[in-house]
């Protein structure tokens, strides 16, 4: 099998088993109150990149992690990132009537669904990052349970998304737009990748070189949306297109023009490769995955 195809075949083993993961984690619709459980699925399953859960693995794998183990891990990312999304979509935040090729959950159920659906992921999240004896050191567990508050809160995505609101139609200086981006998307990436590491008993140092790795992917995640956003069509992003623009939003696109940002995602993409150097072949799938980060289409 060319490398391709063998990347191709693992990254849809892991989409399908993220997908059984997240469906045995949330309440069935059956269950009272069965609307929340039906939009909270509605949100969650059939649909998405599973690019978090994708780098979980990927990060576990440099480690010999345990694969029900990176599931837990891969499912709470997953979960506040469709959070975010759920949110991210209001009529109050970006207004957006489609995700996912499906319309959002605020037009499909309700507003006040919506923000429920998020408050409910989010604790959900936690309660599944808290299962028993995830890994063998209940300390690391802790840690891990504050990595993902740190990253999901007012200094990492709920952050970058305040900024993202305050910027709008706002000149700001490219510092401040990668603030925005380390924030509102990379602090997600950096968790699910260090995560994915401490599921296989990674050291200090280890998650220290994960983490500038996870730095740079999370910003280069951020700057190909943003390309996306303008070159893409809403049918192949299953989101609107060209929504950036539309709404005032500063982006890579609208500070640098398409090409220098597109150089960015490349420089970018180099420093992630380089980040990994140490780990040699172990990290082949992180390097497949930030090579299919910067290549995707949607
Ligand atoms: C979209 O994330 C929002 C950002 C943080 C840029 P993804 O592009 O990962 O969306 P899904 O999960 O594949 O739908
Ligand atoms: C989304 O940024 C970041 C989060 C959801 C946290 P965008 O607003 O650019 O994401 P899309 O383009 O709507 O997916
Ligand atoms: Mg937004
Ligand atoms: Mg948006
Ligand atoms: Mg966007």
């Amino acid at each position: 099998m060319t490398p391709a195809n063998d990347f191709s075949v693992w990254m849809q083993s892991i989409q399908a088993r993220t997908e059984t993961a997240l469906d045995h984690r949330l309440p069935a619709k059956t269950i009272v109150p069965t609307r929340l459980h039906d939009a909270m699925r509605y949100a969650t399953l059939g649909g998405g990149k599973r690019v978090r859960p994708l780098l979980a693995h990927a990060a576990g794998s440099v480690f010999n992690a345990p694969a029900e183990a990176l599931d837990t891990v891969a499912s709470a990312v997953e979960m506040i990132h469709v959070y975010s999304l759920v949110h991210d979509d209001l009529p109050c935040m970006d207004d957006d009537v489609l995700r996912r090729g499906k319309p959002t959950v605020h037009i499909e159920f309700d507003e006040a669904t919506a923000m429920l659906v998020g408050d409910a992921l989010q604790a959900l999240a936690f309660q599944v990052l808290a299962t028993p004896s995830l890994v063998s050191d209940s300390q690391r567990q802790v840690s891990m349970l504050a990595l993902l508050g740190q990253a999901s809160g007012s200094r990492g995505m709920a952050g970058g998304q305040a900024v993202d609101l305050d910027s709008v139609g706002q000149q700001i200086t490219l510092e401040a737009l990668e603030f925005m981006h380390i924030h509102k998307t990379g602090a997600l990436i950096r968790a699910a990748v260090l995560l994915g590491a401490h599921c296989g008993n990674a050291d200090t140092t280890e998650l220290s070189k994960l983490a500038h790795y996870a730095n740079r992917v999370g910003l280069l995640f951020q700057v190909v949306d943003d390309i996306l956003d303008t070159e893409a069509d809403t049918a192949t992003l299953g989101k609107t297109a060209g929504k950036d623009e539309a709404q005032n939003k500063p982006t890579y696109v609208s500070l640098l023009g398409l090409s220098r940002a597109k150089a960015l995602a490349t420089e970018l993409r180099d420093e992630a490769h380089a980040a990994l150097v140490d780990f040699g072949d172990r990290a082949q799938r992180l390097h497949q995955l930030t090579d299919f980060i910067v290549a995707r289409s949607f």
